[in-house]
Parts: C-alpha cells; structure tokens; sequence
C-alpha cells in the first residue's frame, strides 16, 4: 500500500468536478485539488487507492454505490449552527406562524431541505413550540428535513450535541428549555424531536413524494450549484408550496434573477419569499 498519493492531474480533477456536479449538483471550481485531496484522504487510504483517477474509477462500479456515497458526503460543506440568521425564525414567529393560524387545515408543513445535521429543523420546532405556547389553537407543525449526506443525517437524528456544537448559537437559557443532558452533551428533548422527521433527498432529483408545504427552508445550499440549477430547484419548490407560502434562502443568497415566482418579505431584520398567487 501507499502511503502518499499523487498530485491531482488537470485531466482526473475536469472528471472528478463532472462526476460531483452530476451526482449532487455541486460545481467545484478551479484550483480546489488541495480541498478534494485533503476532504478524500481518509477514503483513499482505507480503499488503497493512490489517485483520484483510480478512485473515480473505482465508484463508477454499481458494486460501489456505497464508497460513492461516502465520496459525495466528504464533498459536502455541513457548516450550521443554532438560530443561524436570527432574523428567519423572528418571523417565522412572529409573522408566518401567526398568518398560517388564519387558515384553515390541519397540520402545517415545513421543509428544511438541507438541514445538516439537524439545528436548522430543531430549531424551527423549538419556535414552534414557543409559539404554541403562546396560542394554545395553533395548528400542529410537521417538520420534515432532509440532506444528501447520510453522516449528517445521523447525527441530526441522533439529536446529541457536544462541546462546540452545543456551544454555537445557544443561549443556556435555551439549552435547559429545550435540552436534556446526556453524559457531558445535550438531547434535544423529545417533545422537539417529535415533530421532525428525517430523510435522504438530493435536491436534484425529484419533490414528488414530498407532498405540499406552506413554509420551505432552503438556506446555504444553492450557493454551491450552478445558475441553471438554482432556478431549477426553485421552480419546483415553488410548485410544492401551497398558495401564498413561504420560501427562506441563506441570507447571503438572492432570489433576483432566479424566478419571479415570490415577492420580497422583509422583517424583524430578516427576509422571506411569499409565492405569489
Ligand atoms: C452549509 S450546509 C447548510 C445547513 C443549513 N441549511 C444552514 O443554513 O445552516 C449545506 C448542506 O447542504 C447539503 N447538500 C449539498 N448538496 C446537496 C444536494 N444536492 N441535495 C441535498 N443536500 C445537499 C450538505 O450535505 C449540507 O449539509
């Protein structure tokens, strides 16, 4: 076995960024062969391959479906944290859940569709819950969450959170609210989990079986895909939200030039996409 591997040639990175842009959508750009090297290290050496050209090889194997997916999971960028631009759940409280309450129905659904693993969706449950302890009506939120990396699908629904992760964006009034200790980490407390339900869906593929939301979470993710995919994505979100939902992207992100679907929602320092009727 090797212990080092050769440097990335210029013909095995252009195949490397096709096999990842087709497989999940994300465009690697130029001069990244330090971050695929160093993100994929681990694999090569466990599967002994010395090149990303043999790896690449190796994964287009169908017997290989598994080191694909660990392949594609080590290219992801998991980074999250607790209340991750305040602002969204200010509204979701304050003005979405609220307007959502005036009509009729029965569950409201929410989708946090790259939820890593897991803050985004506890959180939007923990708002939940604050907001249903305020109005004792409110109709019940469902939240479903869902990301292409099955590591971080793990651990989101695990639900314990250790030292930095517990550490980034909660206040310890929130972490005894909604938190149970669980040897030196955090549980989040049943009552949250119960409304989230986790699954695998890469966002290219299709929305079909997920049925109809009135709010869709779809933050720091469409910052890694093409122009052409962006609109893709939000097209179809916008035909899986019920009339007059609600859209969130990353607060870096922008809506302009990718549909003119939904109309600008600004609030409590925080903005929101309204699907047009
Ligand atoms: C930077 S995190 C954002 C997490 C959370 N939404 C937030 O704003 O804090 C991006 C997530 O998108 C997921 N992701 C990347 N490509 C994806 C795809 N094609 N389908 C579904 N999830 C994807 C990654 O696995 C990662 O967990």
């Amino acid at each position: 076995m090797h212990n080092r591997s050769a440097a990335i040639t210029p013909a095995e990175y252009d195949s490397f960024k096709l096999f990842l842009q087709q497989a999940c959508g994300i465009l690697l750009g130029n001069g990244k062969e330090y971050l695929v090297s160093s993100r994929l290290s681990n694999i090569m050496k466990d599967v002994q391959v010395d090149s990303l050209g043999a790896l690449l090889k190796l994964i287009q194997s169908p017997a290989q479906s598994r080191l694909k997916v660990q392949v594609i999971d080590a290219m992801t960028t998991n980074e999250t944290f607790w209340f991750r631009d305040i602002g969204h759940y200010i509204l979701l409280k304050d003005t979405i859940l609220p307007d959502l309450n005036q009509q009729r129905g029965g569950s409201i659904r929410i989708w946090s569709a790259a939820c890593s693993s897991g803050q985004e969706p506890y959180n939007i449950s923990m708002i939940a819950d604050e907001y249903q302890g305020l109005k004792a009506s409110a109709r019940p939120v469902q939240i479903s969450a869902t990301d292409i990396s099955s590591k971080v699908l793990d651990e989101a629904s695990a639900g314990v959170y250790c030292g930095l992760a517990v550490e980034r964006g909660l206040t310890h009034e929130q972490q005894k609210k909604f938190f149970t200790p669980k040897e030196r980490c955090l549980e989040v407390k049943p009552e949250i989990k119960r409304r989230v339900s986790f699954r695998s869906l890469n966002l290219t593929s299709s929305y079909q079986a997920m049925g109809k939301f009135d709010v869709i979470f779809c933050r720091n993710v469409l910052i890694y895909f093409s122009n052409e995919l962006k609109k893709d994505i939000v097209d179809r979100m916008a035909n899986i939200l019920n009339p007059g939902g609600y859209l969130f992207l990353g607060s870096t992100e922008s809506i302009n030039q990718l549909t003119n679907r939904f109309e600008m929602k600004v609030g409590h320092g925080g903005i929101s996409y309204r699907l047009k009727s």
